[in-house]
C-alpha cells in the first residue's frame, strides 16, 4: 500500500468541532482565540494533566498571557471547553490539533538533539484507535521535518475501521510568549502544509476557511507538508541566529567602546536587515529556539551534512558563551569573589510578560553565582517561588524575594536578567507602574554598589549619578572606567 493513499471520498463541509490535544503554551492560547473568533465551532482542549485542566477551568489560568484571561472567560462553557475526557473530544471532532510537548531526547539515539516524539505518537495512536469518522489531524507542535510520515504510518497501522480516512496537515504556530494573543489575532502569516493530493488540498482549504474568519486570505500561505514542517524550524533558527549575531557584536562593543544599541539602530535602519530582533542581552531563552536548532542539527547530521550541522551549532555555542561571559563579568568586577555576598537578581522568566522559565538565561546566571557561593535573592513579577525552587532547589544559598526592594536590601549588586517593564525607567516603559526608586535602593546597599544590566534597559548615566558602578551588556566597560 502506498504510504500516502488518496481519500476516496474527501469531505468539504465547514469544520464544526475541533479537539486540541495538549493544553500548554501553544494549544491553550491558540484554541482559545480560535473559539473566540469562531463562536460556531465547538472547541475542546484536552490534556492528560488534571491539574492543568483544573487550572484552565479556574480563575487562575495555568499560563500568564496578556489578554488571554478575558478571552477564555468570555467563551468558556459556551463553545470553549477544557477537559481530561480526551476520548470523547477526539470522537466528536472533525479536526484534531496535536499540540503536545516535543522535548529534546535525553537518552538513546539522537540524545541531546533529536525531538522526543513519544507524546506525538501516543496522541496519534489514540486518534487512530478511537475515530469512527474521517478526520483532519493537524501538527501544531513544532516537529522534525517528515514527522507526518511517522504519523501516517501509525494511523495506517492502527486504524481499525474501514472507510475512516485521515488527512494530515502541518500548521505550525508562530506565536511568541508574552504577545501570544496579539500574534494570534493579527498573525504575520498562517502556514498550512498539505500533501499534494485532492483530499490533502481539500483539508487544507477547510482549515484555511477557519482562519479566514479573522485573518486576511493573503496572509494564509499554503505549501507542501514538508516545507511547512521545515519552515517552523527555519524561522526559529534564523531568529536565534540573529540574536547570536547581535551577542557577538555586543562582545566586540564592550572591548572597543562602541555601543551595541547604537550599532543595532544603525544596522536596523537598513531595510534589508530591518529593526527587529537586534536587542542585545543575555542571549535567547524559551522553549523553542535551542530545541529547534538541535532538531536542525540532527536533521543535517542524519543526511551527513556536517558543515551545515556545524554552522547551526555555532549559534548555540555563541548563546552559551554570552550567558557565561556575563556571569564572569559580574564576578570579575566584584573583585573576583562573590562568596557570601548578597546579590539581587531581578527577573527569572526568559523574557518579559511571561511566567515561563524554560531555558531562561536567568537560570544560568543564578547557577553561576550560586556555585561561587553568593547569596542570591531573586524577584520576578510572574514567576512563583515553587517554579524557582524547581530550577534552583539544590542550592541552599538561593532565596525568593517578593519585591525589588527586599531583594536589594543590603546587597552588593543588582543584576537585571529579564526585560520586565517594571524594571525600566518610567519614561521608556510607557507604563504607569511606579519606577524603581534607585536612590533609596542605593542607600540600603553595601559599598561599592554594583548594577549589572543584562538586558540594556536601565538608564546607565542616571545610575552612575546616584553612585552605582554600572555594567551594561554591549557597552564599554563602565565599571573599569569609573574605578
Ligand atoms: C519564539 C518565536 O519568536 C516564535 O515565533 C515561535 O513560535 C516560538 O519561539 P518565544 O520563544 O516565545 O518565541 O520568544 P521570542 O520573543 O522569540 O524571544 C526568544 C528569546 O530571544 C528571549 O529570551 C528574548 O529575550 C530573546 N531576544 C529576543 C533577544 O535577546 N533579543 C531580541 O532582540 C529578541
Ligand atoms: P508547548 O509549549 O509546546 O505548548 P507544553 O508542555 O506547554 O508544550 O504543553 C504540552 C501539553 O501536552 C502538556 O500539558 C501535556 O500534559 C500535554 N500532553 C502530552 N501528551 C499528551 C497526550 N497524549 N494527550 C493529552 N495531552 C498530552
Amino acid at each position: 500500500m502506498p504510504l500516502f493513499f488518496e481519500n476516496p471520498s474527501p469531505r468539504s463541509e465547514p469544520i464544526q468541532s475541533i479537539c486540541c490535544i495538549g493544553a500548554g503554551y501553544v494549544g491553550g492560547p491558540t484554541c482559545a482565540v480560535l473559539a473566540w473568533k469562531c463562536p460556531n465551532i465547538c472547541v475542546t482542549i484536552v490534556d492528560i494533566s488534571q491539574e492543568r485542566i483544573d487550572a484552565w477551568n479556574s480563575d487562575e489560568l495555568p499560563i500568564f498571557e496578556p489578554g488571554l484571561e478575558e478571552i477564555v472567560k468570555s467563551r468558556r462553557g459556551k463553545n470553549l471547553f477544557f477537559s481530561t475526557d480526551i476520548d470523547a473530544a477526539i470522537i466528536a471532532a472533525d479536526l484534531v490539533f496535536v499540540s503536545v510537548n516535543t522535548p529534546t531526547k535525553t537518552r538513546g539515539v539522537g540524545a541531546g538533539y533529536a525531538a522526543d516524539l513519544q507524546y506525538v505518537e501516543a496522541a496519534t495512536r489514540r486518534i487512530a484507535l478511537l475515530s469512527t469518522k474521517s478526520k483532519i489531524i493537524v501538527e501544531k507542535s513544532t516537529v522534525p521535518c517528515r514527522t507526518a510520515e511517522s504519523m501516517r504510518a501509525i494511523l495506517d497501522a492502527t486504524s481499525p475501521r474501514p472507510g475512516v480516512h485521515f488527512d494530515i496537515l502541518s500548521n505550525p504556530e508562530f506565536l511568541a510568549e508574552g504577545t501570544a494573543v496579539q500574534d494570534l489575532l493579527k498573525p504575520d502569516r498562517i502556514l498550512i502544509g498539505a500533501l499534494n493530493t485532492k483530499s490533502g488540498k481539500l483539508a487544507q482549504d477547510r482549515l484555511a476557511n477557519v482562519y479566514a474568519t479573522w485573518v486576511e486570505r493573503s496572509a494564509i500561505i499554503t505549501t507542501g507538508l514538508w516545507s511547512s514542517e521545515l519552515t517552523k524550524l527555519a524561522a526559529n533558527a534564523l531568529l536565534a541566529q540573529r540574536i547570536s549575531s547581535i551577542s557577538s557584536l555586543a562582545a566586540i562593543c564592550e572591548k572597543t567602546g562602541a555601543e551595541i544599541d547604537e550599532v543595532a539602530r544603525g544596522c536596523g535602519k537598513d531595510s534589508r536587515l530591518g529593526p527587529h530582533f537586534l536587542k542585545a542581552g543575555l542571549g535567547f531563552g524559551g522553549s523553542c529556539f535551542q530545541k529547534d536548532i538541535f532538531n536542525l542539527i540532527y536533521l543535517a547530521e542524519t543526511f551527513s551534512l556536517q558543515p551545515v550541522a556545524d554552522y547551526w551549532r555555532q549559534v548555540l555555542v555563541m548563546n552559551e558563551w554570552t550567558k557565561a561571559s556575563f556571569s564572569r563579568t559580574i564576578i570579575r568586577h566584584m573583585f573576583s569573589t562573590v562568596s557570601n555576598k548578597k546579590i539581587a537578581l531581578l527577573g527569572f522568566a526568559f523574557k518579559k510578560d511571561t511566567g515561563d522559565t524554560r531555558e531562561s538565561p536567568a537560570i544560568s546566571i543564578a547557577r553561576d553565582l550560586l556555585v561561587e557561593g553568593a547569596e542570591v535573592y531573586i524577584y520576578d513579577p510572574k514567576v512563583s517561588e515553587r517554579n524557582m525552587r524547581q530550577c534552583l532547589g539544590a542550592f541552599s544559598n538561593f532565596h525568593f524575594s517578593s519585591s525589588v526592594e527586599a531583594a536589594a536590601l543590603n546587597a552588593s549588586a543588582v543584576v537585571v536578567a529579564t526585560d520586565w517593564d517594571e524594571f525600566k525607567p518610567s519614561s521608556s516603559s510607557g507604563k504607569t507602574a511606579a519606577a524603581i526608586d534607585w536612590t533609596s535602593i542605593y542607600a540600603n546597599m553595601n559599598r561599592p554598589a554594583f548594577v549589572f544590566d543584562g538586558r540594556g534597559i536601565l538608564d546607565t548615566a542616571a545610575l552612575q549619578n546616584i553612585g552605582f558602578k554600572v555594567h551594561t551588556v554591549g557597552r564599554g566597560n563602565l565599571v573599569d572606567t569609573l574605578s
